[in-house]
């Protein structure tokens, strides 16, 4: 249920979902500690409401909080018959996610999603992971929701730069998946970047919604076509992690769908068109200037955490090898013969040299354009 103004609709809905427990834990981010206090009040008139407040950095996100946050459960009384609750970002989503497909082997769950990447993108799937030391979301599993609920205010405090770098989830939607939503998408970010947000948030939903929902009945494990949605994920995360926080997820995706581009293109398979078409509508997004952050990443660290990318063991690659989502042209990404994933072997040394031509690419300022001279 996802609407505009209807906090207290969603906090009836929880209270009538976590009906039937005998307690709730909520968990919840601390940045959304104002939007959760009334979901908070309305639960606690029937249900003893344990309340964990977390810091939603990913360097948090790991299997030790998960652990804490159940034996705290436990400490407080909470059962097999309680609901946990999430509600803060992806982060949030996930660590609650995961706790609750752990405590008691299965506690119910419902997400309050309060982030474009959470209410457009991560909630619409089941999987729930933590980071390791070697990388991300290497640890977790497959849990659904019972109830995911949102008011779209909610996103509006999260802030203007961030919530830019979080669309970068529905551009990659719309690149990998549902290119005629082209149009509506390219409205929306004018929308954001002129501070229409609320007006583009309904719009933004339905992207989200319509490029996940059929591969939640066809492959809910997101281990066959649904693997599409790591499009830019494999230099993204390389370059999450080894920025140390310095550049936040949808970001790393952006830049990492334009590595991708840039490979598809040199293999052969991309246009020069739809290469073009990539730098145009993640120019929109008016990410903050990387070249130099990229630039400070150490490329050492970078192939490392390249070769420890949680797509690994899908297809036979060679050591020098990545497997990874190429598109052979928009919406029509390329599958390896015969195995059926959407997923392209790739030489790690080629995909660093086409994250060096992004770099290029890449303004030093945001006022400045992208390069034009070998994209046109
Ligand atoms: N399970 C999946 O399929 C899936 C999909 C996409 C992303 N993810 C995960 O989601 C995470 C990224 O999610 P995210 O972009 O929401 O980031 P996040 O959850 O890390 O939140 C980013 C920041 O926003 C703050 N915040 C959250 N809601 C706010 C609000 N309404 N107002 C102001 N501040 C607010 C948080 O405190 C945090 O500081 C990553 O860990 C990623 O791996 C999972």
């Amino acid at each position: 249920m996802c609407g505009i103004d209807c906090a207290d609709t969603v906090a009836e809905l929880v209270a009538a979902s976590a009906g039937a427990a005998d307690s709730v834990l909520f968990v919840m981010d601390g940045a959304v500690a104002s939007h959760a206090a009334p979901v908070i009040s309305r639960l606690s008139e029937h249900l003893r409401t344990e309340t964990v407040q977390v810091v939603a950095t990913e360097s948090n996100k790991t299997l030790s909080l998960v652990g804490d946050i159940a034996e705290f459960a436990v400490s407080r009384g909470v059962t097999r018959g309680s609901v946990v609750v999430g509600m803060g970002g992806g982060m949030v989503g996930n660590v609650a996610g995961l706790t609750a497909a752990l405590l008691f082997r299965g506690t119910r769950l419902i997400h309050l999603p309060t982030t474009p990447v959470a209410a457009f993108d991560s909630v619409v799937s089941v999987k729930q992971a933590v980071n390791l030391r070697g990388g991300k979301n290497l640890s977790g599993t497959y849990y659904a929701p019972s109830l995911i609920a949102c008011d779209l205010r909610w996103l509006e405090t999260v802030p203007p730069e961030q919530l830019r770098t979080g669309l970068s989830e529905m551009v990659k939607n719309v690149l990998a998946v549902i290119p005629e939503q082209w149009d509506t998408l390219m409205h929306a970010l004018a929308a954001v970047s002129e501070g229409r947000t609320t007006e583009a948030l309904p719009h933004l939903f339905d992207i989200g919604v319509t490029a996940k929902v059929p591969f939640l009945g066809r492959d809910p494990r997101e281990r066959k076509e649904a693997l599409v949605f790591e499009y830019g994920h494999t230099m993204g995360h390389a370059l999450e992690l080894a920025s140390r926080g310095a550049m936040k997820h949808g970001e790393a995706v952006a830049w990492g769908m334009l590595v991708a581009a840039e490979v598809s293109h040199r293999l052969g398979f991309l246009t020069g068109e739809d290469l073009r078409s990539h730098y145009r509508i993640i120019d929109r997004l008016e990410l903050p200037p990387a070249r130099a952050r990229i630039g400070a990443i150490d490329p050492m660290a970078l192939e490392a955490l390249l070769s420890t990318d949680n797509k690994r063991g899908y297809l036979r690659c060679a050591d020098d090898e990545v497997a990874m989502v190429l598109l052979q042209s928009l919406g029509n990404p390329l599958v390896t013969g015969g195995s059926g994933y959407p997923l392209v072997p790739v030489r790690r040394g080629t995909l660093m040299s086409a994250l060096h031509t992004v770099t290029e690419h890449i303004p030093e300022e945001r006022s400045a354009r992208w390069k034009k001279s070998s994209l046109s």
